[in-house]
């Protein structure tokens, strides 16, 4: 047997982390003959919950579960890991942006980035999933000198896995058929499912969608899909965002399949004029696990207004953060 592998998951009584921990236990991120310890941070009147969740975590006699530890302290959690899956913060209800959860979530982060800083892997793949999640990806990059930005990234998979799963409904094909769908900017209603170099079955995407879906329902749709969860659910999405959460780390871990790509927020470089350092959903390949941003995509002017709007709103987002900084 392997050396077990240390995760941090924080928000670990929530509803995501409800289904997050079991498929991590299973093998579902780093394979069915790599066990591995889980480090579970929460806030002090939420350890008890967190007993629960572990007694069913136990009763499940997971193989390769070799250890739970459960703390409200981040330096515990975050203790030399090399992946941390960082939940932990309040959800949005009816009626909310997930810009509204700014304030009450930002310190979180803070904080959070610091103890990544002071105790994790060097090497640490640090995944906010947490809303508003570029914002707070940033501030905890921001708070976590010692560590490269490239250790942290925000989750878009679920717009991505969304974007793929509408593209294939109206194309009437698997979602495997699909390639090369892009998510471009902030994981808020102002996000850009981009099809324009999209391809189902080796066929271009618009080529066989109407310009008029594109813009009028595909981009809508996705943009306002968390809300129509929220509203059916009166809950926001969890098993979907647990997998999207697994998915972004599977890829970040393991890389991108040959010809295709998957959309990540991650650092800016200054690609496509997005202002370095804002944490910007784009296209990426990965490699080794590293992520690289696919550049010299054709964006015309369509696509360029809708990255210029998600570039201005996570500026507004930083302003609203600055005293954190
Ligand atoms: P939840 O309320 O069910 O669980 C959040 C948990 O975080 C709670 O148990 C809470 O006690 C804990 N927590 C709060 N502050 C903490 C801290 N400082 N340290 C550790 N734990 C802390 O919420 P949820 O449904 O699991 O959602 C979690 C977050 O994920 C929310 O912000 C939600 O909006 C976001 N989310 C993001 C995406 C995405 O695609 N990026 C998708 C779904 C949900
Ligand atoms: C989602 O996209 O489902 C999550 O970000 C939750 C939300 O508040 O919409």
């Amino acid at each position: 047997m392997k050396t077990p592998v240390d995760i941090a998951v924080t928000g670990a009584a929530g509803q995501i982390s409800y289904s997050l921990l079991f498929r991590l236990a299973a093998g579902d991120l780093l394979g069915p003959d790599q066990p591995i310890v889980l480090r579970l941070l929460e806030i002090t009147p939420a350890l008890e919950v967190l007993k629960g969740v572990v007694m069913e975590l136990n009763d499940c006699a997971f193989p390769l579960l070799n250890k739970v530890i459960i703390t409200d302290d981040a330096k515990v959690a975050f203790d030399n890991v090399d992946y941390a899956f960082l939940v932990g913060a309040r959800p949005r209800k009816e009626g909310m942006l997930r810009s509204d959860l700014l304030s009450q979530n930002a310190e979180i982060f803070r904080v959070q980035g610091k103890a990544l800083n002071d105790v994790a892997s060097r090497k640490v793949k640090a995944l906010v999933t947490g809303n508003p999640a570029n914002t707070n990806a940033f501030l905890a990059i921001n708070n976590a000198p010692d560590l490269a930005p490239e250790c942290f990234a925000a989750m878009a998979m679920l717009d991505h896995t969304r974007a793929i799963s509408m593209l294939a409904q109206k194309c009437g094909v698997l979602t495997r058929d699909v390639k090369n769908i892009s998510v471009w900017g902030n994981h808020s209603c102002m996000q850009y499912p981009d099809l324009h170099h999209a391809w189902v079955k080796g066929q271009k995407a618009l080529s066989l969608v109407e310009q008029e879906w594109f813009v009028n329902e595909f981009i809508p749709t996705l943009q306002h899909r968390g809300t129509q969860v929220i509203k059916a659910r009166g809950q926001s999405s969890a098993a979907s965002a647990a997998n999207a959460a697994i998915k972004h780390m599977f890829t970040w871990i393991n890389g991108t399949e040959e010809g295709d790509w998957v959309s990540m927020a991650v650092p800016s470089d200054g690609s496509y004029g997005i202002e370095s350092g804002l944490v910007f959903s784009f296209p990426v390949t990965v490699t080794d696990g590293v992520y690289n941003i696919v550049k010299g995509l054709d964006i015309n002017e369509f696509s360029l207004e809708r990255l210029r709007q998600n570039e201005a709103e996570l500026i507004e987002e930083r302003q609203a953060v600055r005293h954190l900084l």
